[in-house]
């Protein structure tokens, strides 16, 4: 929650998960802040939160399962206005004494939608649009006290209102980028129909967790672990940004980094913001402790251990700090009530810690999506490469060497995965892909080079498009790039000779081979 008043509050109310993210993404888009909540949550709940606005998202059922989703009905009585999206839409047209039918004909796709009515929703947009729909039940009779303002061919009530309640549906998903109008009908709900400012805007959400910075820590000494990544490089820069000199940044070199690393962390926290950083160059000890392991949970577990290890010590140098900065993601937070139990992989975060360190933890991006976090690392100075890099993994190269890591084997990987950044950047493929990266199997094989028989190690790469690292697809990524990434790493890594090509889907396969 924001407890500011600079922004105003839009809740999302979740009729069924991946509906609702997208929402509150394109109303932050529309510089409103919005916070998703379970259609579970007491509505006095909701109300405490002291929203300007309510929006239902969509969801997978149909109003008519036993078991379906719903809301307090006394959310209609709250006076605060009410949109209603897809499934949204047809939940306020049931509980409130309208219709809502199976009729056999489902629309899937884009749609022509005929707006009939005037409404406040469609101010400025023209009389006929398309829109994105995706529903098998329909409206089929709105409310006593509600007009219906748009129609469909197969949806008699694409839109519904009643202005005086403040209470609105719309059948089509005005947050999907196939909605061309969509983002406008959102905005005039927000700022029209709800009265919110549109004021989360980078700058302000900026100053306003500056502030909250200050309040939170006080004079207090603050350490902040840094992996490299975007998440740590952005907390640390803003929570610099609030306190300056009160915090400590802490980067373990593990030997397991991509090439350059280390040297963009000592550069820009360093040099640029003249963070005092504490650079621990620990490669040796975790290559002593991946010694001969090949197992890729005994990796991670050896991995992890000692990064824990190595932080304590540094802990204790510093045991006057009394807050730690982690940089949790409000997804993050969104699905840890959620989230499966079942873990595909041990994953541990570096950064993250034992609980038996007595810090206070400093969150200031739980509020921030992904797309936000890199808006606020452009906005502080953070250097394009940091904003803008592509996930790793916390075991680093280590999982991405299949067998034993040793020090050979990691320059094999480290020089391939340079080769394959620098080309998919040169492609102009960094930001749309994934991750992109270079896997060395345990496995060699006979080639020939000039005249010379070579038996050496092929070079995987692994290329995958994803949302969410969820699911992946394996990225189709042009026949000239594979071939300039396949003579190049040939060329000029020593130690290998072929280059393959992964094309395996997540599932069934993960993202990293380990
Ligand atoms: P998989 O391989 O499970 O990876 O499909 C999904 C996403 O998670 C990243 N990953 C990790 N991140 N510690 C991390 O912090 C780990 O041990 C780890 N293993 C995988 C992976 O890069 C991908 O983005």
């Amino acid at each position: 929650m924001v407890e500011d008043e600079a922004f105003d509050t839009v809740l999302v109310v979740d009729f069924g998960a991946q509906y609702a993210q997208l929402i509150a993404r394109r109303v932050r888009e529309a510089h409103v802040y919005s916070e998703i909540v379970p259609h579970s949550m007491p509505v006095a709940e909701m109300l405490a939160r002291r929203p300007k606005g309510i929006i239902f998202s969509g969801g997978p059922a149909s109003v008519h399962v036993e078991g379906a989703p719903v809301i307090d009905p006394a959310v209609y009585e709250a006076r605060v206005p009410v949109l209603g999206i897809c499934y949204g839409a047809q939940l306020v047209a049931q509980q409130l004494g309208g219709e809502v039918a199976r009729t056999g004909r489902g629309e899937y796709g884009r749609t022509a939608m005929e707006v009939t009515d005037s409404s406040i929703l469609f101010a400025e947009l023209p009389s006929t649009q398309d829109v994105w729909m995706s529903h098998f039940d329909s409206i089929t009779r709105a409310p006593d006290g509600f007009r219906v303002t748009a129609a469909t061919a197969e949806a008699p009530v694409a839109a519904l209102e009643n202005l005086d309640r403040g209470i609105f549906g719309v059948q089509f998903h005005p947050e999907v980028m196939h909605t061309p109008r969509g983002q406008e009908v959102l905005k005039n709900f927000l700022y029209d129909v709800a009265g919110c400012r549109p004021t989360w805007t980078m700058a302000s959400i900026i100053e306003t967790s500056v502030e909250a910075i200050r309040a939170q820590v006080g004079s207090e000494k603050v350490i902040c672990g840094l992996s490299g990544g975007v998440d740590s490089a952005v907390a640390a820069a803003l929570v610099h940004k609030a306190i300056g000199d009160q915090l400590t940044c802490v980067y373990v070199d593990t030997g397991l980094m991509r090439a350059g690393e280390s040297e963009q962390v000592e550069q820009t926290f360093r040099q640029q913001f003249k963070i005092d950083l504490v650079h621990v160059k620990a490669a040796d000890r975790f290559l002593e402790q991946l010694n001969d392991v090949i197992d890729p949970e005994r990796k991670r577990k050896a991995i992890g251990e000692t990064f824990i290890r190595v932080f304590e010590e540094v802990a204790v140098d510093h045991s006057d700090a009394r807050f730690l900065v982690q940089g949790t993601l409000y997804p993050d937070i969104i699905e840890s009530g959620t989230k499966d139990a079942a873990r595909i992989k041990s994953h541990h975060n570096v950064g993250g810690l034992p609980d038996d360190m007595n810090f206070e933890l400093v969150e200031p991006l739980r509020n921030l999506f992904k797309d936000e976090v890199r808006a606020m690392g452009e906005q502080l100075g953070l250097p394009e490469e940091i904003v803008w890099r592509q996930p790793f993994p916390g075991p680093g190269l280590a999982v991405r060497i299949v067998g034993t890591v040793t020090h050979e084997r990691l320059e094999i990987i480290r020089a391939a995965d340079e080769i394959v950044t620098e080309e998919i950047k040169k492609a102009g493929l960094y930001r749309e892909i994934w991750q992109a990266f270079a896997v060395l199997p345990a496995v060699r094989s006979v080639g020939v080079m000039g005249d010379e028989r070579t038996y050496a190690y092929p070079i995987v790469i692994r290329a995958v498009t994803s949302d969410d690292a969820m699911t992946a697809d394996w990225a189709r990524l042009p026949y000239d790039l594979l071939e300039r990434l396949s003579s190049r790493i040939i060329n000029e890594v020593p130690g290998v000779n072929r280059v393959a090509l992964d094309i395996t889907s997540k599932p069934p396969g993960t993202i990293e081979w380990e």
